[in-house]
């Protein structure tokens, strides 16, 4: 296959309407960043582009949640989320935003482009509506039961328990987020994209075409889509927040989000050649250009099937790939931002990279766990004891070992030169050393064209490995105490030392695509410009030269410590909200009366009666600092007063709830929360529409009393 003229890389466009965690860097754009490093590397035309995703019911349900406006959330999580991606050396070429003035004509033009040429169909259907709050409902403004899993807090647009994407009309028991109610069915007309019309293109475009180079994962999902009949989308909205519908008769109406974010990588890249004085055309019209899509695998539908149909209905190219990952649980469970079970990328940063002197280490022991585990075939895991396994048995026992060994006894044996290459004396394990490294650039290489970045990184590490036998089977220690009897083992000496300084050159230009800030601090040893890292050094055993002093070694990762792991384990149970339920990890089957709630399954009297359950008075309240969610309760149980921490905060004001009657459950293991030890918990009910009430006795009883 020839090499492409262009590249045009994606990360999907993050909602600005919260931090983002370790589990969407592992997917969408540490995989992005090492690919776009690694063309940058070979010379080629590259183009990165990233941004916030501005729009969507998301965004005003969040102003709502924080007290503030639309504007007010995605100015504060665009800034955020760019520092973010800043300090963790993502190399976007543009961060841009879909609220800028140049995305809303760029998304309004390409909706008028087809429906001016009929490629939209406009229907009246009859859709939710919420009477209260006089609004339609899309998307996140509905949720209820999924039709999928059972789970009852899946919304209009998507079941987050198991990522199947939905419509109102699918949701069982349907109620507004806006007044808990349950809506009524109105009238009203929207745009749709016939995405039957298309069912052709597409099966052929991947179930042919792509069938073999594109992940078996990704052509699974789509071939699902399509086989289960592709239905019209609709790609406008009867909403407030969002683009307007470029017509006249469209007052109040919104293109659908998933409509105008994807055409934000289009507006990202103008906006990239503005900046540049480039033109953006090639990049979205050549068809010498390959447009790579990194996303999440909750995002395939969207880039495999109704971008692409927008695209080719709009003259563009097509994606050449969209390497979609799966999911990355953490600790045994699902990542979910409700319970607070995550790993945020800030919170890294400020347990890791702020403590570090220049912090590009911890980024780079990140990255590199994150691609050692990246789930590109299947959901992963991230393990805090796995982080402190690949940091302390690979980064530093192998490749860190290797280098440092290296510099150390060049400096020792070789005067801290390069020593010289006495080609007349090479032993079999220095000619096959030499190979490996030729070798591993082929290996690499077509890892990485492939996007199989886990195996890639694999091999780098094995080649340091390799370094390390090399340098086991030759010892140049000992043969160095020889030489005050035969100086003549000094050029024996001098080849180990040569050929381990020309593997430590092509390490770095090998790390440099993942670990971009120890590929530096390895240049900086060498003394040596950035230009050495250009792949097509890759593979060469003469990339330093003979004579040339270098400098004193300096140490590439550090390990960490048994009590760092703990206390990370111990943070993220402590910030735990309790009262939500846990989701599992495996869908459960849809329950097969779907007008019933999904219930647990049955245990005995004796299990229940292990529960002591009392009646408490709540005597304080107060909020947990730095923990959106958690109070802090001083609950009376009439024969002492305990300290409860509850997620309750987003639902109730502490001092609304002072006085108030709650049922306790007062024999719960105790556990620390935010540094406060917690002695109970209240229970709490939930209605549909999402809102939390106390469980307590009609009228007030002695506090104490027992529930049973
Ligand atoms: O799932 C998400 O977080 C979306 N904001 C991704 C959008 S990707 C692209 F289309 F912009
Ligand atoms: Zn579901």
């Amino acid at each position: 296959m020839s090499t492409p003229k262009r590249y045009l890389i994606t990360s999907a466009l993050p909602y600005a309407n919260g931090l983002k965690h370790v589990g969407h860097l592992a997917g969408a754009y540490i995989p992005a960043d090492i690919y776009a490093r690694y063309l940058r590397a070979q010379k080629r035309d590259v183009v990165f582009v990233c941004g916030s995703d501005e729009h969507g019911t998301a965004i005003p349900i969040q102003a709502t949640k924080e007290g503030t406006t639309p504007r007010a959330i995605i100015d504060k999580y665009h800034e955020a989320m760019k520092q973010d991606f800043e300090d963790l050396s993502m190399s976007f070429d543009i961060y841009h935003r879909t609220s800028e003035p140049l995305h809303h004509e760029t998304a309004q033009e390409f909706f008028t482009y087809l429906n001016d040429r009929g490629e939209l169909e406009v229907k009246e259907t009859e859709q939710y509506y919420d009477k209260e709050a006089k609004t339609f409902l899309a998307d996140r403004y509905i949720k209820g039961t999924c039709p999928n899993c059972g789970s009852d807090r899946a919304f209009g647009d998507q079941c987050e328990t198991c990522g199947r994407t939905l419509s109102p009309d699918e949701l069982i028991n349907p109620v507004s987020t806006l007044s808990g109610k349950t809506p009524i069915k109105k009238k009203t007309s929207h745009w749709y994209l016939p995405l039957g019309k298309h069912e052709q293109f597409l099966r052929e475009w991947i179930l042919e075409q792509h069938k073999d180079d594109w992940r078996a994962t990704v052509v699974g999902q789509c071939k699902s889509w399509i086989e289960g009949g592709l239905q019209s989308r609709a790609v406008t909205r009867d909403l407030e927040w969002g683009i307007k519908v470029p017509l006249k008769d469209a007052e109040g109406k919104v293109l659908y989000v998933w409509f105008d974010a994807p055409i934000g990588y289009i507006s990202a890249t103008k906006q990239w050649a503005l900046n540049n004085n480039k033109a953006w055309e090639p990049y979205w019209y050549d068809k010498d250009t390959q447009l790579v899509h990194f996303v999440g695998k909750d995002n395939i539908v969207f880039h495999c099937i109704i971008f692409p149909v927008m695209l080719k209905l709009h003259g563009n190219i097509l994606p050449a790939n969209v390497p979609a990952n799966e999911f990355l649980n953490l600790e045994g469970d699902k990542m979910s931002t409700s319970r607070n079970w995550k790993l945020d990328m800030r919170d890294y940063i400020n347990d890791f990279v702020k403590k570090e002197n220049g912090g590009g280490q911890a980024v780079d022991m990140l990255r590199y766990y994150l691609t050692q585990i990246a789930p590109e075939t299947k959901d992963s895991e991230f393990m805090w004891k796995g982080f402190q396994d690949a940091v302390n048995s690979e980064l530093v026992s192998i490749f860190g070992n290797f280098v440092n060994r290296t510099w150390v006894l060049m400096h020792k044996l070789c005067g801290g030169k390069v020593p010289k290459l006495h080609e007349d004396l090479l032993d079999e394990n220095d000619r096959s050393l030499m190979e490996e490294i030729k070798n591993a650039k082929t290996k690499i290489e077509g890892l990485l064209e492939e996007y199989k970045f886990r195996e890639a990184l694999f091999e780098v590490i094995d080649l340091s490995r390799k370094g390390n036998q090399y340098m086991q089977k030759k010892e140049p220690w000992i043969v160095a105490k020889q030489l005050a009897e035969n100086p003549g083992v000094q050029k024996s000496i001098d080849n180990t030392m040569h050929l381990c300084l020309q593997l430590t050159a092509n390490l770095a230009i090998f790390i440099n695509p993942f670990l971009p800030n120890t590929a530096k601090t390895m240049i900086q040893m060498m003394k040596v410009v950035d230009k050495m890292l250009d792949w097509e050094n890759a593979g060469k055993i003469k990339l330093l030269s003979v004579g040339y002093s270098l400098r004193e070694p300096q140490l590439l990762f550090r390990k960490i410590e048994d009590a760092e792991v703990s206390e990370q384990i111990e943070k993220l149970k402590s910030n735990l909200i309790m009262n939500e339920p846990v989701k599992s990890n495996t869908p459960e089957p849809a329950p097969q009366s779907t007008d019933q709630p999904v219930n647990k399954s049955t245990i005995q009297f004796d299990d229940f009666a292990k529960i002591d359950l009392k009646v408490g008075t709540i005597v304080a309240a107060e909020k947990v600092e730095k923990a959106d969610k958690l109070l802090k309760l001083s609950v009376d149980l009439g024969f002492e007063t305990r300290t409860i921490v509850s997620g309750i905060a987003l639902h109730f004001k502490p001092e609304d709830i002072v006085g108030k009657q709650v049922t306790v459950v007062t024999n719960l293991s105790p556990r620390k929360m935010r540094g406060i030890e917690s002695n109970g918990m209240i229970l709490i009910a939930e209605d549909k529409s999402g809102k939390l009430h106390f469980i307590n006795p009609e009228n007030a009883i002695d506090t104490g009393s027992n529930v049973s």
